[in-house]
C-alpha cells in the first residue's frame, strides 16, 4: 500500500511537471520559502523527467570527453556554478557576454582572465537544444555540469533539484561586490556566505571545492611577500610549501602563472584540501583562515573533514544543494535561453 502511495505520487508529480514544463517550466509548487526556498515555484529532481528525460546523459557525455582533454576542466565549471548563484542567485547571468543591453559579469574582478569553460556550456547547449528545443535552462545546464564535474573527479553524487529559469539581466556591481575576495578574513568569508543564505558549515564544506583547480600567482602572491604590510611572508605557510611557491610566483611579474589549490592531488575531489590547510599547505588565504581564524567551528569543521572523507562528501553535496537553490528563477520568471550567452 506504501509502494502504491509513493508510486502515484511520483506519477502525478511527474505528470504535472510534464504539462506544465512545456509551457512554463516549473509551474509546481513545493511550497518553498524563503530566498533559498525559491517562492511557490520549487525545484525538484524529475522537472525534466518527461520533458528532456535524456538531459544528464547529454551533459555528461560533454563532460566526460571535455574532462579527459583536459581535467582542470572540472574545477572551472565547478567554480562556474559557484560564481553564477552568488550573483542575484543561479540564474546562469554569469554566462551572459556584452551587448547593446548587457553588461557582462565577465568583466568583473573576481570573473576577468579567471573564469573559465563556456565553451563546454556552449556545447551541452547546443546538443540539448537539438535534443529537446527550449527546455532546459542554462541555469541547470550549469547546476548539472557542476555535479557532473564533481562525481567525474571522485567527488559525491546528490540529487539535484531542477527547474531553473535563466535571467534576462547581469550584475556587473553583484559581481564585484557578492563574490568573496582571496584574501578575506574569516569574519569576511562568514559574512559573504551569510548574504546569500549560507552558514559556517556550508562555508567549510564548500571551500573543499578547491580540493581541485588551481589558482594565478596573482591571488596569492600577497602571502609570499608582503603579510600584514611587511615585507615578510605569511608565517602560517609551511616551509618546503613556501619556496615552492615562490618559485612559480614571483615577487614581480608571472602574475598569471598557476599553482594547484590541492597540489597532492589537483585534479580528485577528495579531502586532502583540508589535510594541507592542518599542514600549513593551504594555498589562499581564504582557505587557511578556515583553520588559522580563531573561529572554533571552522577549525573544528576542518579537522573533522580532514579525518573523515566521507563526511566530507556528505556535507559538500548538501552545501551544493544549498547553494544551488540560491534565489532562482521559476514558474513565470526569467526565460529558456537559446543561446546561454545571450537573452532570447
Ligand atoms: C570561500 C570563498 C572562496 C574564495 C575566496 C575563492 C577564491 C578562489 C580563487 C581566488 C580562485 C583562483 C582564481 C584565479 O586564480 O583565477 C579559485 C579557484 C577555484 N574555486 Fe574558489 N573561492 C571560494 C569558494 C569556492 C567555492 C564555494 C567553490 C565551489 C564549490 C569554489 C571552487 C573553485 C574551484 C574549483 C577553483 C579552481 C578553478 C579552475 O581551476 O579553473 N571556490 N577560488
Amino acid at each position: 500500500m506504501a509502494l502504491l502511495k509513493v508510486t502515484f505520487g511520483f506519477i502525478v508529480m511527474s505528470v504535472l511537471s510534464f504539462t506544465s514544463s512545456l509551457a512554463y517550466p516549473g509551474f509546481f509548487s513545493w511550497g518553498g520559502t524563503g530566498p533559498a526556498g525559491g517562492g511557490s515555484f520549487g525545484l525538484f529532481p524529475e522537472f525534466y523527467q518527461f520533458s528532456c528525460p535524456q538531459a544528464n546523459e547529454v551533459v555528461m557525455s560533454v563532460l566526460k570527453k571535455a574532462i579527459a582533454k583536459e581535467p582542470r576542466m572540472a574545477a572551472s565549471l565547478l567554480r562556474l556554478h559557484f560564481h553564477d548563484c552568488f550573483v542575484q542567485g543561479c540564474d546562469a547571468s554569469v554566462l551572459l557576454d556584452d551587448s547593446a543591453t548587457i553588461v557582462s559579469e565577465k568583466n568583473s574582478a573576481p570573473n576577468r582572465n579567471s573564469i573559465r569553460g563556456f565553451e563546454v556550456i556552449d556545447e551541452i547547449k547546443t546538443k540539448l537544444e537539438e535534443a529537446c528545443p527550449q527546455i532546459v535552462s542554462c541555469a541547470d545546464i550549469l547546476a548539472l555540469a557542476a555535479r557532473g564535474s564533481t562525481v567525474l573527479t571522485g567527488g559525491p553524487y546528490w540529487e539535484l533539484p531542477l527547474g531553473r529559469r535563466d535571467s534576462r539581466a547581469a550584475s556587473l556591481s553583484g559581481a564585484n561586490t557578492n563574490i568573496p575576495p582571496p584574501n578575506s578574513t574569516i569574519q569576511n568569508l562568514i559574512t559573504f556566505f551569510k548574504r546569500q543564505g549560507l552558514n559556517k558549515v556550508d562555508l567549510v564544506a564548500l571551500s573543499g571545492g578547491h580540493t581541485i583547480g588551481v589558482a594565478r600567482c596573482v591571488t596569492f602572491k600577497q602571502r609570499l611577500y608582503s603579510q600584514n604590510g611587511q615585507n615578510q611572508p605569511d608565517e602560517t605557510l609551511e616551509k618546503t610549501y613556501y619556496l615552492g611557491l615562490k618559485s612559480v610566483c614571483p615577487r614581480s611579474g608571472g602574475d598569471d602563472n598557476i599553482s594547484p589549490l590541492d597540489f597532492s592531488s589537483p585534479v580528485k575531489f577528495d579531502n586532502s584540501y583540508f589535510k594541507l590547510i592542518l599542514s600549513g599547505k593551504g594555498l589562499l588565504i581564504s582557505d587557511v583562515v578556515l583553520f588559522t581564524g580563531n573561529i572554533g567551528d571552522a577549525m573544528e569543521l576542518v579537522r573533522s573533514y580532514a579525518e573523515d572523507e566521507g563526511l566530507f562528501f556528505h556535507q559538500f553535496a548538501k552545501s551544493m544543494v544549498k547553494m544551488g537553490n540560491i534565489n532562482p528563477l521559476t514558474g513565470f520568471d526569467g526565460e529558456i535561453r537559446k543561446n546561454c550567452r545571450r537573452v532570447n
